[in-house]
Parts: C-alpha cells; sequence; structure tokens
C-alpha cells in the first residue's frame, strides 16, 4: 500500500487517483496523523502532496523528522519537496520569480526517472525553491529556473520533485509515478476491482454474519453499486428500499426495479408518485419545491421504516472523496448518518456498512460493471435529488413532468447516439413556463418552449456550455417538436456557469 500524505494542496486525490490508476492501493491521510498512520498501516511508500504554504512561515504544516528515519521510500512532491528539504536541514527560499505552466526538464540518471527522455515537459507552480541540497542528497534534474527541480538520497531512498507529476501537463508523470510505486516501493500491481468485489465480498460475508441489512437505494450509482455488492454478498438478508417519487426520468424507476428486483435481496420500491404531486401543488418558489421534495422523501422513508423497525445493519454508499473531504476520522461517520435522511431515527441498528468508503467514483463504476451491473446504471451521469421536480420551472404537473420526460428522452438518446456522451459531462431538458405563439400544419398552436441544457465540467463548481453541433441540435429540435405533443419551440442554453448554474432552478 502506498500512503498519500495530504499538505493540503489542490491535485492531492489526483495523486491518489494516479496510484490507484496503476492498480495500487493507496490512501490519503492528513498530514498531522501521517507519522501515526504510517506505523499503524506499513506502506511500502509515502508520497508527499504538495500544498499552498511556505515551509518557513509560521504554522506552516510540518512532518517529524523520524518519517524520513523509517527506512520506507518517499517521495516529495512540490511542498513536498520543499518540506522534506528543511526538514533535512537543506534550504528553501522564495524564488524571484514564480515559475508556472509547462517547463522543459533537464534530468540525470536516476531510478525516477526510468523510461523518461532526458529533456521532457513537465508542469510546475510554485514559488520556493530548493536553494541547497540536505546532506547526502544529490540533484537529478533541473529547469531553467530550478537548478534543484528533483533530488534523491538513494541510500534513505528518499526523492523529491519540485513539477507535478499527476497532471497531464507533466509528459511522463505517469512514468515516474510508476517507477516510484513499482520500481523503488516494489510494490505490484494488484488493485484490480475484480479482486476488490472477492475481498468485499468476503468482508460483508463475515461482518454481517446472520444480521439483517437495510439499504436506501436512490438508484444513483453509489448506492446501486452498493445494493449490487450487498445482494451477491448476503443475499435475502438485504431489504432494499427504493422510493419512487415520479420525478425520474423516462423509465427510470422501472429500470431500477428490473435490476433489482429478481436478485434475491427484499426490494421495496414505493410508488409515492401521487404523494409527492400532491405536496408539490401549487409551489413554484424552486427552494420551497427542494425543501418540499426533501422532507416529503424522508416522511416516505420513515413510514417505510417503521415497518421494518430494527435491523443489525444499515448499508450505505459513501464513497472516498465525500470521506477524505469531511476530514478521515468521526466527522466522515456524522455525515454519513444524515446521508439517508430519515431513517437512522426510526430505525434501530447497531452498525454501519460502507462498502464503497474506500473506492473513487470511477472505481464505483468499474465494481458496477465487475457485478454485472447494466451500463445505463453504471455510467449515469448526475441527476439531482429532487429529480426532473427542478427541470419543470414553474408549477408540477404529471402532464408537464410526462413532456418533460419524452423530450429529454429524446436529447439524451441523440447526444448518446451521436457519441457526445462521453465528453458533455451533463445534459437534460428543461420544460420552461413559456408558451409562444407557433403554427403546425394550417392551425396555430400556442405551447411550451422547451429549453436544452449540457455542460463540460470536472467539478461541477464551474462550467462550460457544450458545443454541439448544429445538425445534431437540428435534429433533436425536429424531432422533439414532431415526436412531443405541447412543445412548439425548442431553445439552446448558451450560458456558462457562473454566472448561471447548471439547473435553472
Ligand atoms: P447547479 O445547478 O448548482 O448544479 O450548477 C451543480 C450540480 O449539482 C446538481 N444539483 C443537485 N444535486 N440535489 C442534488 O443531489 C440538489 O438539490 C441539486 N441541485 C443541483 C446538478 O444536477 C449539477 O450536477
Amino acid at each position: 500500500m502506498i500512503l498519500v500524505v495530504d499538505f493540503g494542496g489542490q491535485y492531492n486525490q489526483l495523486i491518489a487517483r494516479r496510484i490507484r490508476d496503476l492498480n495500487v492501493y493507496c490512501e490519503v491521510v492528513p498530514y498531522n496523523k501521517a507519522l501515526l498512520s504510517i506505523k499503524e498501516k506499513k506502506p511500502s511508500g509515502v508520497i508527499f502532496t504538495g500544498g499552498p504554504n511556505s515551509v518557513y512561515e509560521e504554522n506552516a504544516p510540518m512532518i517529524e523528522s523520524e518519517v524520513f528515519e523509517l527506512g520506507i521510500p518517499i517521495l516529495g512532491l512540490c511542498y513536498g519537496m520543499q518540506l522534506m528539504a528543511h526538514v533535512l536541514n537543506g534550504k528553501v527560499i522564495a524564488a524571484e520569480e514564480r515559475e508556472f505552466g509547462k517547463t522543459e526538464l533537464n534530468i540525470k540518471e536516476s531510478i525516477i526517472f526510468k523510461n523518461v527522455p532526458d529533456k521532457s515537459t513537465v508542469w510546475m507552480s510554485h514559488v520556493d525553491r530548493v536553494e541547497k541540497l540536505p546532506e547526502g542528497f544529490e540533484t537529478i534534474a533541473s529547469t531553467k529556473n530550478s537548478e534543484i527541480a528533483a533530488m534523491q538520497n538513494t541510500d534513505k531512498k528518499l526523492y523529491a520533485l519540485q513539477f507535478h507529476p499527476e497532471v497531464n501537463n507533466t509528459e511522463y508523470g505517469i512514468e515516474m509515478l510508476a517507477n516510484f510505486v513499482y520500481k523503488i516501493c516494489g510494490q505490484k500491481a494488484d488493485w484490480t476491482m475484480e479482486n476488490y468485489a472477492k475481498t468485499a465480498i468476503n468482508d460483508i460475508k463475515e461482518k454481517v454474519g446472520d444480521g439483517k441489512v437495510l439499504l436506501a437505494l436512490s438508484g444513483g450509482v453509489d448506492s446501486s453499486v452498493t445494493a449490487a455488492l450487498l445482494s451477491k454478498a448476503v443475499g435475502d438478508k438485504l431489504t432494499c428500499i427504493f422510493v419512487d417519487h415520479g420525478l425520474m426520468r423516462k423509465d427510470e424507476g422501472d429500470e431500477v426495479e428490473a435490476a433489482f428486483k429478481d436478485s434475491g435481496m427484499h426490494f421495496i420500491r414505493v410508488n409515492a408518485e401521487e404523494r409527492f404531486l400532491n405536496k408539490l401543488k401549487g409551489i413554484i418558489d424552486p427552494e420551497e419545491k427542494r425543501k418540499a421534495i426533501g422532507e416529503e422523501f424522508i416522511r416516505v422513508f420513515e413510514d417505510e421504516g417503521r415497518k421494518i423497525k430494527s435491523v443489525d445493519f444499515l448499508a450505505q454508499g459513501t464513497i472516498y472523496p465525500d470521506i477524505i473531504e469531511s476530514g478521515i476520522g468521526d466527522a466522515a461517520v456524522i455525515k454519513s448518518h444524515h446521508n439517508v435522511g430519515g431513517l437512522p431515527d426510526v430505525v434501530d441498528f447497531k452498525d454501519l456498512v460502507e462498502p464503497l468508503k474506500m473506492l473513487f467514483k470511477d472505481e464505483v463504476r468499474e465494481l458496477g460493471r465487475e457485478l454485472g451491473l447494466a451500463d445505463y446504471l453504471v455510467n449515469r451521469q448526475p441527476f439531482p435529488g429532487p429529480g426532473l421536480g427542478i427541470r419543470v420551472i414553474g408549477e408540477i404537473s404529471k402532464e408537464k413532468l410526462d413532456v418533460l420526460r419524452d423530450a429529454d428522452y429524446i436529447f439524451r438518446e441523440e447526444l448518446e447516439k451521436a457519441g457526445l456522451d462521453k465528453s458533455i459531462n451533463q445534459y437534460f431538458a428543461v420544460l420552461t413556463n413559456n408558451r409562444t405563439v407557433g403554427v403546425m400544419g394550417d392551425f396555430r398552436t400556442y405551447d411550451y418552449t422547451l429549453a436544452l441544457r449540457a455542460v463540460e465540467t470536472t467539478d461541477f463548481m464551474t462550467a462550460d456550455w457544450a458545443r454541439i453541433p448544429y445538425e445534431i441540435l437540428d435534429k433533436v429540435s425536429n424531432r422533439i417538436v414532431n415526436e412531443v405533443e405541447h412543445i412548439n419551440r425548442i431553445v439552446y442554453d448558451i450560458t456558462s456557469k457562473p454566472p448561471a448554474t447548471i439547473e435553472w432552478e
């Protein structure tokens, strides 16, 4: 195992993702728990991440010098390199010029640079630099502005790079990380979802024994994969409650049911469409809608939970980024208790089962495939909890939802046919509350305007509108106005986030 020690840099999770992509298991720990974790987990190598601080600042994140004496290979990246130099009595100074962006790297021979050419491009982002090497170290690479762009002490198995091998802009970054984990740490490439599935199923069997497990299934990727894994492990000791709020996309509720109905678990689908529609009657304010939908969800779960009363285990689809973000430790448990909303208050349970909590999102998808879940469940794009409730602008009705469902289906189908679903991260239709005049054959129409929304994004915090080719937009528009009644005009949303949000409400 490789331990990634987090110093607060922006690429920290990316480093862990890269190591996992090399089929090597790794975990992320905050810097102030590093020494303890290293002693406890006995990793075969440690990576120090970058971070926003300067090592000579007061309160800069530090590390005990003892970690360098444990004989475990360490790779320091950016701040991690400066920290290594600082703690081992080298010298770090603020450079006159900030080195940022693509830079040419000249290397000397080192095991960390095996299969890397003498000159290559790397990604730099730093102000401070190592001015004087610590004792026992040698320089193994330089750039125009950094004499010491990489250093090593092979006796102590300490290596450090001033640049970021984890980002795509570093041409041979993956090779360098691979050299570290395979050649220096001696790791084997045996972390695969096939192996994970086997181990996880055995672990769950052992933990659960004859106990009963309850899972609130939303139909999203994480809870679907959790359900599939648990049902393989404990079969009919698992009960899944799936609340269909009637605000799902076309056929989605049936798809979820079809995927799990015959899997051996107790599958309870609660058809709560009417309940939700009644609750939403007359509400037009987006925030009020969200609140009403959220509250009703909890009520429905509570009603079902009361029937079950008590279980031994409550299962959740918590994934690794949730845990890293909330700071590993007690905070993670508190947050995950809150995830299910409602259930823990009415159902007694002894313990949680969170079989995905060490996996990243793409690993969850891969595991889903490994477990035989259908592609449409595994590849699902993010879908907001309130569902189509926030994509029907204004008051919600069953009729409007059906119109939106049909139009949204056509849009998604055409984008998928064109292969654009690989590059566009979220795409959907919105039924605006606007009616305009149109003409159909010889008749005047007065019907709804549909908006199409498609964005490219990595984090959903910012997003750019997708440049869908005109021919495809044309095809989508033609199909929708011809095939879906009550839509006579279609517009394409060409605003980025910010200033717009991805959803319309
Ligand atoms: P916005 O509209 O804020 O959306 O740009 C960013 C991402 O979050 C999703 N979203 C939600 N997800 N409950 C959710 O679970 C919500 O209330 C909610 N609102 C927005 C949205 O689909 C996009 O992926």
